[in-house]
């Protein structure tokens, strides 16, 4: 069985020609290894999750990353979804894995199939390459992990027959249906719905240089841009792929090399492309900035208002925190959808 896994997974391997795209999907196997050796991998099965009885069987379609440094946040962040939806079985897990992380797309995937052993979901790697000449360096390392820009993939990534998508942040937890964020509408043709902050300060994301360069400034014309937060967004694919999204966004990058016009990771292109022009939701669906800063992570508060989803941009994560016994007060919101297990917890599996 572990040989012919092997010997499959070293077939596809070789059978990707070179200039391959950056996708690879690889067979879900579902060995049930436990204890697995590292603790770092020791998660509790989670509850089972059964559809309510007014369910109809329409899918919803959610990609979120899968790395080690995430890895906690992303089942969380699954944890919360189906703990929170009116019809879990419905949902359908886009998980994205990174081709040279150090615990294996494979290690990755089979925790998944062990903490949600009903889960529907297929995985896929991302080869970094694709996306590693055009990141620049920013203010904070992790803002330059490739992963961070496999939301720009999506056209490529997922099959041509997922039509919409929502995009979740390793570091968010839903506290509210997800199927009231699947079924808002994007008007106008938009490609994307987010939260739409048009308060804050939109001049600070970026350089002096861009707003100082007449053609650059100008790529908003008359569209009144107003931050939005790339960690949580509805997608329409169709559209997407249809307007080569993708590629604008590259563009930005390109020029962010030869000239420094932002300072932070992959989110300025996507205001670049995207901002006064995006489906505004209702707030509750991201609470962000919970991690801090982006330099020291201090805490921080809800912003008034309804929460539907909780995200910890910024510095500081919450699981980090919790075992640093320095949690910030919000933190333990994020807490009763950790499944990682406790030392205590994972000694005892082997008795
Ligand atoms: C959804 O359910 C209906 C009725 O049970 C069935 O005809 C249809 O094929 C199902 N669609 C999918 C995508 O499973
Ligand atoms: C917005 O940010 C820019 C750049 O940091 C600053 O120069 C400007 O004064 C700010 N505007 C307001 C209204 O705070």
């Amino acid at each position: 069985m572990m040989v012919t896994f092997v010997t499959i997974f070293i077939f596809i391997f070789l059978s990707l020609p070179l200039t391959c795209f950056c996708i690879r999907s690889f067979p879900i196997i579902g060995d049930q290894t436990y204890p697995p050796e590292d603790h770092f991998l020791a998660f509790s099965e989670s509850p089972e999750y059964r559809n309510g009885a007014q369910c109809t069987n329409k899918t919803i379609h959610i990609a979120i990353t899968l790395d080690s440094e995430y890895l906690r946040g992303s089942i969380a962040g699954i944890n919360s979804v189906l703990r929170h939806a009116s019809c879990p079985e419905n949902t359908f897990f886009h998980l994205i894995t990174a081709e040279f992380d150090s615990t294996t797309p494979r290690e990755l995937t089979r925790t998944i199939r062990n903490t949600f052993p009903s889960l529907s979901f297929k995985a896929y790697v991302f080869r970094e390459h694709t996306v590693m000449n055009l990141i620049s360096s920013s203010v904070r390392v992790a803002l330059e992990n490739p992963l961070n820009y496999a939301r720009n993939y999506l056209g490529e990534i997922l099959d041509p027959d997922v039509e919409r998508v929502i995009y979740l942040d390793s570091d968010v937890v839903l506290v509210d249906d997800v199927q009231k964020l699947w079924s808002i509408e994007l008007r106008n043709n938009r490609v994307i719905g987010a939260p739409e902050y048009c308060h804050a300060n939109f001049t600070k994301y970026f350089t002096d240089r861009f707003w100082a360069d007449p053609v650059l400034s100008r790529v908003f014309g008359s569209k009144n841009p107003c931050y939005f937060n790339t960690g949580v967004m509805v997608m329409d694919m169709a559209r997407w792929r249809g307007g080569n999204y993708r590629r604008r966004i590259e563009n930005w990058m390109e020029l962010q090399r030869k000239q420094r016009i932002y300072e932070l990771g992959s989110l300025p292109p996507f205001l670049l492309v995207f901002a006064g022009n995006i489906e505004p939701i209702d707030h509750r669906w991201n609470q962000h900035g919970l991690g801090g800063d982006n330099v020291k992570g201090s805490c921080r508060s809800l912003h008034p208002g309804p929460v539907s989803l909780l995200h910890w941009s910024g510095k500081g994560k919450p699981w980090v925190r919790l075992d640093e016994h320095r949690p910030c007060p919000l933190d333990y919101l994020w807490q009763p959808y950790d499944l990682h297990m406790s030392k205590s917890q994972y000694q005892s599996l082997d008795s």
